[in-house]
């Protein structure tokens, strides 16, 4: 059967995302019984005793659909913001392609960053609709000018990652006033905060608060990063009401189930777990950052839970190297950064062991180069 010439036809031209490798993965191709996981950003310890519980009591009404207002209205709490403002989705990214599924026609274009998060373009091209990429600014961040510059009549949204998956760099205060005080009111401007809980210094803050004073304006979060629920697959977006009600009719039903809505709840309440999640990847960071230094490879630090590492040269036999010594780090190609490496911050044990083995790869083939601050 030839399925490609029954599927949608926007399908065939798709370039589709491909997540990174599971530890379950490596140890089914290669056998090995250690494995640390470096390469998708999430929380390098398992979920606290009360979220555990709260799951573990939940899995008792498995039989039943979940019902997710005590979750809206725990939040809608937390963040200051009505419920009806609120919508929950399987991961923040399940949010995000809902948003573009509800908002961007094949007539419409959509503006990323270059460096933009790279599961973005697919949801685009899935719609029949053009990406308009605007060059990304120092540190792989977006540029804000090159962004507005990329609107044109046809643009229906504006989709960035701040801080970014791929550096983990943020807009300040600044830029993100400047990117919304001169968007056009009939553009959507989709803020995807994946790793808000991370952001330190000048990052904007409160940005929760944005939707409710501009309508043209989402916010996503997620329990996956700091909150360390990744497997759970809950995020949020923050929203106009109306624009929630529009996207509540493409909704599938019960999107976030009865477990995840349990487990979420109580690690809202757990804020001494996110605390210390949060610590850990500042702290981890910092020895990632010195020691990647000592080995004279150059490293662009953002504001998130990992670093990109440079290697100057091709960064393939380092990733491989790892690999194969069950250390999963994420190569870059999938943003054509060949000699790039990015590296999810571990506990500062896993971090330890991490460098050793990265030594022992360099003393064979050290970097060539190190890179000027970001491009
Ligand atoms: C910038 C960004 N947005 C969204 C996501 C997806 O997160 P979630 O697990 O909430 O779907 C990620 C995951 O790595 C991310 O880096």
């Amino acid at each position: 059967m030839d399925w490609s010439q029954l599927v949608v036809p926007s399908l065939r031209s798709l370039n589709p995302y491909r997540p990174g490798i599971t530890e379950e993965k490596l140890r089914r191709d290669t056998g090995l019984s250690e494995i640390f996981k470096f390469s998708s950003n999430e929380a390098p310890v398992p979920p606290s005793p009360a979220v555990t519980a709260a799951m573990r009591d939940a899995l008792a009404q498995a039989n039943r659909y979940p019902d997710a207002q005590a979750l809206l209205d725990k939040l809608a709490q937390r963040l200051r913001v009505p419920a009806s403002q609120l919508v929950l989705g399987n991961g923040s990214i399940d949010v995000i392609a809902s948003l573009v599924r509800a908002f961007v026609s094949p007539q419409h274009n959509v503006v990323l960053s270059e460096f933009g998060y790279c599961a973005y373009p697919a949801f685009v091209e899935e719609q029949g609709a053009m990406v308009r990429l605007a060059a990304s600014g120092r540190h792989f961040g977006h540029d804000v000018d090159r962004l507005l510059a990329k609107i044109d009549l046809r643009s229906s949204m504006v989709l960035v990652d701040s801080p970014t998956n791929l550096s983990g760099h943020a807009l300040t205060a600044r830029e993100l006033q400047r990117l919304i005080d001169n968007l056009p009111d009939r553009v959507l401007l989709v803020l995807d905060e994946a790793y808000a809980e991370f952001a330190d210094g000048d990052a904007p803050r409160e940005t929760e608060q944005l939707p409710l004073r501009h309508p043209n304006v989402v916010v996503t979060r997620t329990f996956s990063k700091a909150y360390g629920l990744a497997a759970l697959r809950v995020g949020y977006g923050i929203a106009d009401a109306g624009l929630i009600r529009w996207l509540n009719r493409i909704r599938p039903p019960f999107p976030v189930s009865r477990v995840a809505l349990a487990g979420a709840s109580a690690a809202l309440d757990d804020r001494a777990h996110v605390e210390h999640i949060v610590a850990l990847a500042r702290d981890g960071r910092r020895l990632l950052v010195d020691a990647l230094d000592a080995m004279n490879v150059a490293v662009v630090e953002g504001s998130a839970n990992f670093v990109l590492a440079d290697f100057g040269s091709a960064a393939r036999p380092v990733y491989e190297g790892l690999l194969a010594r069950g250390f999963i780090t994420r190569a870059m190609h999938a943003y054509g950064l060949p000699t790039h490496i990015r590296i999810s911050v571990g506990t500062p044990c896993e971090i330890e062991q991490l460098v050793t083995a990265m030594q022992g790869l360099l003393q064979a083939t050290p970097p060539v180069h190190a890179i000027e601050e970001g491009v």
